[in-house]
């Protein structure tokens, strides 16, 4: 047994412990310091990452043994990756008497196989359980990210994979994660190497891309050969924790996946990650290649999911697929994302400058019409639940105004299309609006931003509506069916709404100095009176409107619009269906919620994300 030495010379002994330890440490940087972290605007360091394959399975060893021969045959260039594989248990209480010693038996035999089965490219780690975890607890528990480096391929014993999937899986990981800076999102969280079949909206659209698109962004996580990047699959635990604890259930209305979960329960996992990706507004790389082609088949074998073998979903890619270049990855900013029903979202929409407004414009409009939702003073909650009405309705031809926020910023991450009214003000700047803007400059902005855009839809041509989000239509053609095609200007004060048509006539008077002028009548009247009525910028338009004698409309609010005050029950709803709900923008957003509640009209669930998935076949 080795001991210490004795008292007198300790001293000694750890000054020569911190002698040999800093000599060591100085070998280790024999020249000069450690060099600090680069600041984030310089390339990202060389990337050192980490793959592990999570390899899941159960009873089938014909399947297993496929499946880890086509993942020792790949190409992986002297990288090192990393193996570990996870063998479910029985369930014992499962089980009949008589078929104890043979499950028992084929258990042995799998962990023979596993345990004579070579690995050269990494380590090689088995986790066999005590009881049976099933598919939702094998994904789950296979991984938490030990740094932020570390990425996960899952896969499934019944699937075989291509030879080429680790240099493709390595090409995406250095493209589109971290390693490059201008291809980099945190909406992605991983890639899936399956043929992409499937999609869970109901009503959703067939999934339908050009043979030129290789590579696409889409919500579904896919179960046959799923890369996970670190960072979300982190996120996703943590939700799931705090769900699974708080026992929310994944519940997310129009999705096909749903009833999978409804009938399964906790057998699946997937209900639980599409929930969290829904919420988030996340995306998964997938891949499309001609002639049923993908870098990762399932045998679909029996089992968990197929009662009896199905048989192989797609062809592998391979060395004699030489029409495919696997490594061509475009920037990320040429990729197309779709959400759960198929449907092309358009991320980070953001109108910053004038001449930005007209594309985002062009990519919004339908029928000519434009609808410009003011958010200003609006609460995030009442926004969200007008935009998931908004995707029931299938109106998608709005754009949000207002204030810069991080609010905003993920608004249009996640594919609304957002006007960020202080850096358009300053873009349009204008000498004459500075010498008027010293006092309340808030307000003076919202005012010139607002009356700026519709001068823009006005000479595209657009029929423009400008709304509070203190708003809920009933239908898709609330906004069309009350105009008298005969005037340009509609207005209603009391629900700050106010609708332009894209006229000639309309465009004639709606002129840089028209523009001017809204702002210089709420700045007077603001400096007169600072009670709100200055702040209503539908007010001040009409005000102008009446001193330069214009024709226009007040709309009749007994038509037009539902105040909420006035909804006693659910058939009020029903009998008013062309109408809008409004109430005042002062009033509290608890009490605006506890009222939408009542009547069905409060479209988000525990996630502040809609409850629900509405497809539009488009
Ligand atoms: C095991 O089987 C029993 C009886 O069929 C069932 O009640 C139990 O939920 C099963 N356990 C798991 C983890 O599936
Ligand atoms: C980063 O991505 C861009 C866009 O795809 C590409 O042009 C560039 O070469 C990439 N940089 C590196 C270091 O790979
Ligand atoms: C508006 O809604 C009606 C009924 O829900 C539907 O039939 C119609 O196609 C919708 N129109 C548009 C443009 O979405
Ligand atoms: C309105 O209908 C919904 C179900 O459609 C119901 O949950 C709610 O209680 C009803 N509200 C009133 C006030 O009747």
């Amino acid at each position: 047994m080795a001991t210490l030495p004795n008292k007198s010379l300790l001293p000694l002994f750890f000054f020569f412990l911190l002698l040999i330890s800093s000599l060591f440490l100085l070998s280790l940087y024999p020249t000069s310091p450690p060099t600090p972290t680069p600041p984030p605007t310089l390339p990202r360091p060389h990337p050192k990452f980490t793959l592990i394959i999570k390899l899941l399975t159960f009873n089938r060893l014909s399947a297993l043994s496929r499946c880890l021969l086509s993942l020792a045959s790949a190409q992986y260039d002297d990288n090192i990756v990393h193996l570990h594989i996870y063998i479910d248990h029985f369930n014992i209480s499962s089980i009949g008497f008589v078929e104890i010693d043979q499950r028992l038996n084929l258990a042995k035999e799998i962990l023979g196989f596993v345990n004579d089965f070579e690995w050269g490219f990494g380590e090689k780690v088995v986790h066999y359980r005590t009881g049976n975890a099933g598919l939702q607890g094998q994904w789950l528990e296979c991984w938490w990210p030990s740094s932020d480096h570390e990425y996960a391929f899952v896969v499934e014993d019944d699937l075989e994979v291509s030879p080429l999937y680790y240099r493709f899986l390595k090409g995406l990981i250095l493209n589109y994660y971290y390693y490059n800076e201008s291809n980099f999102s945190p909406m992605v969280y991983g890639a899936s190497l399956q043929r992409p079949r499937f999609v869970p909206g109901k009503h959703g659209n067939k999934i339908q891309l050009d043979s030129d698109t290789h590579l696409f962004l889409y919500q579904l996580v896919g179960t046959w050969g799923q890369l996970l990047f670190p960072k979300p699959w982190k996120e996703f635990r943590l939700w799931y924790d705090d769900h699974k604890a708080k026992q929310i259930r994944p519940i997310l209305d129009g999705m096909v996946t749903t009833g999978w979960y409804k009938k399964m329960g906790d057998k699946i996992w997937t209900p639980w990650f599409i929930k969290f990706i829904h919420s988030r507004g996340y995306f998964n790389i997938y891949t499309n290649f001609l002639g049923e082609r993908a870098l990762s088949v399932s045998h679909r074998d029996a089992g968990v999911n197929y009662a009896k073998t199905v048989g192989p979903d797609s062809n592998l890619v391979d060395e004699t697929s030489t029409d495919l270049n696997l490594m061509d990855l475009a920037p990320l900013s040429r990729l197309k994302w779709y959400d759960f029903c198929f449907r092309e979202v358009l991320p980070y929409r953001i109108i910053k400058s004038s001449n930005e407004f007209e594309s985002v414009a062009q990519s919004v409009q339908k029928s000519d019409t434009i609808l410009l939702v003011s958010v200003y003073g609006v609460s995030e909650l009442i926004t969200v639940n007008l935009l998931c009405h908004f995707q029931k309705l299938n109106i998608y031809n709005y754009i949000l105004l207002g204030p810069k926020s991080d609010f905003m910023v993920d608004l249009a991450r996640r594919g609304h299309p957002v006007i960020d009214a202080d850096q358009l003000f300053e873009n349009i700047g204008h000498q004459k609006l500075l010498k008027i803007q010293k006092a309340g400059e808030e307000l003076i902005k919202e005012f010139m931003v607002k009356s700026f855009v519709i001068k823009k839809c006005l000479e595209l041509g657009y029929i423009t509506w400008i709304v509070d989000a203190n708003i809920i239509p009933l239908s898709n053609d609330s906004f069309s069916n009350v105009l008298d095609p005969n005037i340009d200007f509609h207005v209603s004060e009391t629900s700050k709404l106010l609708c332009v048509k894209g006229s000639s006539s309309a465009k004639k008077i709606w002129v840089d100095e028209f523009v001017y002028k809204v702002v210089a009548i709420a700045e007077s009247s603001r400096l007169k009176d600072s009670s709100s009525i200055g702040e209503n910028f539908v007010f001040t338009v009409k005000q102008l409107l009446q001193q330069m004698s214009i024709k226009f409309v007040v709309l009749d609010d007994a038509r037009f619009v539902l105040n909420m005050d006035g909804i006693h029950d659910n058939q009020t709803l029903s009998r008013n269906l062309e109408k809008i709900v409004s109430w005042p923008s002062k009033m509290n957003s608890d009490i605006i919620k506890k009222k939408l509640r009542n009547f069905n009209m409060w479209a988000l669930d525990e996630d502040r994300s809609c409850s629900a998935v509405v497809c539009h076949r488009s």
